[in-house]
């Protein structure tokens, strides 16, 4: 993110601040009577005043009600108790072992890159911060809070949480959850007076990670209803909430969470807590795309066609034969892919998943001329090569555990409990981390690697410094962001996908530094739809793994149409999870075939609005891609189940410019799949041009498809 600049450009002190950008306004009041307040964020003020808007400001201050404080707390960009604020406070902070009380007095505000930077202190306290609060280019609202510790003895940060003002009649919640396999699933409940708090405690966002916490008006959908979400750009532990107050405030707020003794600042000291994104839209598609753009307009945003990738993962597993692997780098130069990535398996004593970790030498005994053999084969076929790694984690069963037991991270003389028979590795212990940067450096002197598969295979518990000592999870997750930035800053063409058993590592920290996720383990279509959907309400969908499943899908036992996997994984980073060895002659043309239809849309797909239709009936799933010029669009119109209706009615492909023609075609299955006892429908038979307007609020009927099948429509601007 580039917001990070600020000048010393002082504004006229008390002045109300109106930012605009992207479409989105955001008006902060400095002189509100509880402290700098966030009095607007949403829809661009386009018509404002500064004397409106001064009078907006002070139509935001509550009035004084019976049996409460005589000025009643108004949320500010930093709320505390000693403001009258009663709700959740923004800081909480320590000194000599109990609470210290904060009542932050402006200092000045001054304008930074996209925003301003709202400067406040608390003398008595020792205590100052800064906000920094700016508009990225697609409207995405970012805030930032630094904590200084001013005072003359340490000072332990418990929290520092920005928070997003909210309409007050937005009064549904959706968050997600998940688990290994099924990660980000949405859940709404009612946005009741209370507070609805997400945490997790994993050292990583985790499966079950909320990536956005939303509120809109009830029934919100993705075309429709006014919806602001929250995330956190972290990829330690984090906590969201949503919480409405009976003094009329409703709001989102998010940060780091902390435990007691991981953020303690000596005097002169800061702690800069990690940037929250809020995001706002008429619909989840709206707020999604405000993500999608500013993502996009990053200088490092991964630019180039997103190479076809075919993983060894689930073709291979940990049978590390040269000669079955140069066959799948056959078969799969055929069909048309791009970039070949061995995973897990090929490296010191890897015959399975219980020893080896930390050990990042290639075996010998499995590789004895290295990976040089395939790696040139690879390149020879022309594809680029691509290798898992693991870096945080050991095996206590590897030579590197053995040689250093007190790289593990750990808060008591035992080892924390153990997952996937591995532990992590403290990536703050410096002596650790230049040996895994040092290998790492190696690995990739030596072969012409062109991207890292980083993976990372349980969560972080109990995970100190040694015996006794408090978490690391803070200052591992920053040495991570240190390691894959000194890889990256010597390899710049390097490219680097974060995993997490799948997709227990998705969010905005991790993603400003590499260039894609792995979504999930889970490759079935009908839970890929789901996931898919939920993880690019934050993710551009470039930068999501979706690939091509074998033909029974490995984690669900489902047998599943080929034609439907690849159509679900089209609007994404494309690849395949198959061992294409075992493959026959008419499955590999139909690969091969969309393959090229993906690297055909992939321009679409890398800079295009993702289009989610509401409303349509049960067992069908309509989705899209809208060109930025409103030229084109391919929709993706998948049975999921049978529906009640039969033939189902009619449904709409929305997105377009509402007076230009549009003709369709099919692109898959070709000319369209027909059931028994079933006709064409009449626009299968020839030409169907309809504006744009007709094909988003009119539609046309569906066909009928057995479940699990889709069919792929592409709607092109008719020239006239
Ligand atoms: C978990 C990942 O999500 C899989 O794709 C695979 O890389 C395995 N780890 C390897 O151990």
């Amino acid at each position: 993110m580039t917001l990070a600049t600020s000048s010393d450009d002082t504004l006229t002190a008390l002045e109300l601040v109106h930012l605009r950008r992207g479409g989105t306004s955001v008006v902060i009041d400095p002189a509100a009577p509880s402290g700098p307040a966030i009095v607007h964020w949403g829809r661009e003020l386009t018509a404002s005043t500064p004397a409106t808007l001064r009078r907006l400001a002070d139509a935001a201050v509550p009035q004084r009600v019976s049996g409460g404080l005589d000025e009643t707390g108004m949320l500010s960009v930093l709320p505390t108790p000693a403001r009258g604020w009663l709700g959740t406070p923004a800081v909480e902070v320590l000194r000599d072992g109990h609470s210290v009380s904060l009542k932050f007095t402006l200092v000045d505000v001054t304008r930074s890159a996209g925003g301003v930077d709202i400067d406040v202190a608390d003398a008595d306290a020792g205590v100052s911060a800064r906000v920094r609060v700016a508009i990225g280019e697609g409207g995405v609202l970012h805030q930032q809070l630094t904590l200084r510790n001013s005072g003359v003895d340490d000072l332990t940060v418990l929290s520092a949480t920005a928070s997003f003002p909210v309409p007050w009649e937005q009064t549904e919640i959706l968050d997600t959850t998940g688990r290994h396999l099924r990660e980000r699933s949405p859940q709404r409940r009612a946005f009741t007076f209370g507070t609805h708090l997400r945490e997790s405690r994993r050292g990583r966002p985790g499966a079950d990670a909320t990536l956005l916490l939303a509120v809109g008006r009830p029934g919100f959908g993705f075309e429709s209803g006014m919806v602001h979400g929250i995330h956190v750009a972290w990829s330690g532990n984090h906590r969201v909430l949503a919480e409405r107050a009976v003094t009329g405030e409703a709001f989102l707020a998010g940060g780091e969470l902390l435990s007691a003794g991981e953020a303690v600042l000596s005097p002169g000291d800061s702690y800069a807590a990690p940037p929250v994104l809020g995001s706002w839209g008429e619909g989840l598609d709206e707020l999604a795309h405000r993500f999608h753009s500013e993502w996009r307009a990053r200088p490092q945003h991964p630019r180039r066609p997103r190479p076809v990738t075919i993983n060894t993962w689930e073709a291979v597993y940990f049978d590390h034969s040269l000669d079955r692997l140069l066959r799948l780098a056959d078969a799969s130069a055929r069909v048309g892919v791009e970039r070949f990535v061995l995973d897990d398996g090929w490296f010191h004593g890897r015959r399975d998943d219980t020893a080896g970790l930390g050990d990042w030498v290639v075996d010998a005994a499995v590789w004895p001329d290295g990976l040089h053999p395939l790696v040139d084969h690879v390149r020879a076929l022309g594809m680029e090569f691509g290798l898992w790694v693991e870096p945080e984690m050991v095996n206590p069963d590897s030579d590197l555990a053995r040689a250093h037991p007190e790289w593990i991270l750990r808060s008591r003389t035992e080892l924390p409990p153990s997952a996937r028979q591995q532990q992590v590795l403290d990536l703050s212990h410096p002596d650790a981390f230049d040996h895994i940067a040092t290998r790492l450096l190696a690995l990739l002197a030596e072969y012409p690697i062109a991207y890292l598969k980083w993976d990372h295979n349980r969560d972080l518990v109990d995970a100190g410094g040694g015996p006794g000592s408090a978490s690391h999870v803070r200052a591992h997750t920053l040495a991570l962001y240190r390691l894959i930035d000194l890889l990256k800053e010597r390899h710049p063409d390097l490219e680097i996908e974060s995993c997490a058993s799948g997709g227990a590592r998705v969010d905005l920290g991790i993603l400003d530094r590499t260039d894609r996720i792995w979504t999930s383990d889970c490759l079935d279509p009908t839970e890929r739809l789901t996931n898919q959907r939920y993880t690019a309400l934050v993710v551009p969908p470039e930068m999501m793994g979706m690939h091509l499943t074998s033909p029974v899908v490995h984690s669900t036992h489902r047998a599943v149409d080929l034609g439907f996997s690849a159509a679900v994984a089209l609007f994404g980073h494309f690849g395949v999870e198959w061992d294409l060895t075992t493959v026959d002659d008419v499955d590999s043309a139909a690969i091969a075939e969309w393959i090229a239809l993906a690297q055909r849309l992939r321009p679409l797909v890398a800079t295009g609005r993702v289009v989610n239709v509401d409303g349509v009936e049960p067992g069908i799933d309509v989705r899209g891609m809208v060109a930025h010029d409103q030229a084109s669009a391919v929709f993706v119109v998948s049975q999921t189940d049978t529906t009640a209706a039969y033939p189902p009615g009619r449904l709409r492909l929305p997105g377009l410019r509402p007076d230009d023609l549009y003709r369709m075609r099919i692109l898959a299955p070709a000319g369209g799949d027909i059931g028994p006892g079933q006709s064409r429908l009449g626009w299968m038979e020839g030409e169907t041009i309809l504006t744009g307007q007709e094909w988003g609020t009119v539609g046309i009927r569906p066909p009928v498809q057995f479940p699990q099948h889709a069919t792929v429509l592409e709607l092109t601007r008719v020239v006239p």
